[in-house]
């Protein structure tokens, strides 16, 4: 394992706000001696872990870091939204926001193959965010929210732990790494501790290709769309009944068939819109969350009466294997 990136066995688990501090203030004073006065780079997604970096490194360094967020139009309502009022407008960053969603919508068109689009997707983030990169002067460090089980999993050849790993070498930024040598809840305990609003520092796990591996198949805009407003009523009414402290993961899929039903006394033929929620340790097996009837019938009818193109709500019950957690 590479020097610095060894967690010390000594070194104790964040879990009070006090402690928390501690860490915060340690990173502001190993951050400014790092950076100096230079630039450094940060594709801010929403998520906890970019969040948290972000947080820190305005607290260390201000408007030295140049916050990129690349809308690939895969993310959920309201998130682009959120990032640009909680870092520009509450905190002061220097965020670059980038409309990117006719560029990947044009680029993911025809494409069904899942692995195919993962792949568009990555590209093409790399691609827009090296654009940026290119457009500014002085730029020395890229920031990145890696966290501890990245590093070990990159270790163990599981995943590669860069989230921006693929920018072009010609770059050659040095890696600020804030919270590298955290675990997940400590993330969460240090971006509660930065004053991150609770909608983001608890969010569920939510995937780099987005409601793009959730629009199963060929990616449609119309049906794009019901993917993200059956989503936003999951996590409204999930949010209501107090249902979101206890289901690790819950999302909506469209699948690209149709299927007849009736709507105001008239044949229609329209999209199922298919509810997953699961609870896991470590995602690696998963079970169904039960819930309550009388919720799930409210989830139907809310969602058959508010998304345009879906006549009909489908309830996965598998577990883990056989199924795994995304139908893509
Ligand atoms: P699966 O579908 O493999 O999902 O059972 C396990 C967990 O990983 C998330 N997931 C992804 N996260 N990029 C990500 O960053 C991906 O391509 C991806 N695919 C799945 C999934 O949401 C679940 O929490």
């Amino acid at each position: 394992m590479e020097q610095g990136n060894k967690r010390p066995e000594t070194m104790e688990r964040i879990t009070t706000p006090e402690l928390a501090q501690a860490f915060i203030e340690e990173q502001i004073a190993a951050m400014k001696e790092q950076i100096g006065d230079k630039k450094v780079l940060l594709a801010l997604s929403g998520g906890v872990d970019s969040s948290v970096t972000a947080a820190l490194l305005i607290k260390a360094v201000g408007t030295q870091l140049v916050c990129v967020h690349v809308n690939h139009g895969l993310l959920r309502k309201g998130e682009p939204e959120q990032v640009i009022k909680v870092f520009r407008e509450q905190m002061g960053a220097n965020l670059i926001y980038v409309d990117a969603v006719d560029r990947f919508l044009d680029k993911l068109a025809g494409v069904s193959d899942p692995e195919t689009k993962r792949k568009i997707i990555g590209k093409e983030f790399i691609d827009v965010f090296a654009e940026e990169a290119e457009k500014l002067e002085g730029i020395r460090f890229l920031a990145q929210g890696t966290i501890y089980p990245d590093i070990l999993e990159s270790e163990k050849g599981i995943k590669a732990h860069h989230n921006v790993g693929g920018m072009p070498e010609k770059f050659d930024f040095e890696l600020v790494e804030p919270v590298k040598l955290l675990y997940k809840d400590e993330v969460r305990v240090v971006g509660k501790a930065l004053g991150l609003p609770d909608s983001m520092v608890y969010r569920q796990p939510f995937p780099g290709p987005g409601l793009g591996v959730r629009c199963v198949g060929a990616i449609t805009r119309d049906r794009l769309e019901a993917v993200r407003e059956s989503d936003a009523i999951l996590r409204e009414e999930f949010g209501r009944d107090g249902y979101d402290n206890d289901v690790w993961q819950y999302f909506t899929i469209v699948p690209d068939f149709r299927s007849t039903g009736i709507r105001d006394g008239e044949r229609c033929f329209e999209w199922p819109c298919v509810i997953r929620a699961i609870n896991t340790l470590d995602a690696v097996t998963a079970e169904p969350a039960e819930l309550d009837w009388p919720f799930v019938q409210r989830l139907t009818e809310r969602i058959t009466h508010e998304v345009p193109g879906i006549n009909r709500v489908l309830w996965d019950v598998t577990p883990k294997p056989t199924a795994t957690i995304e139908w893509e």
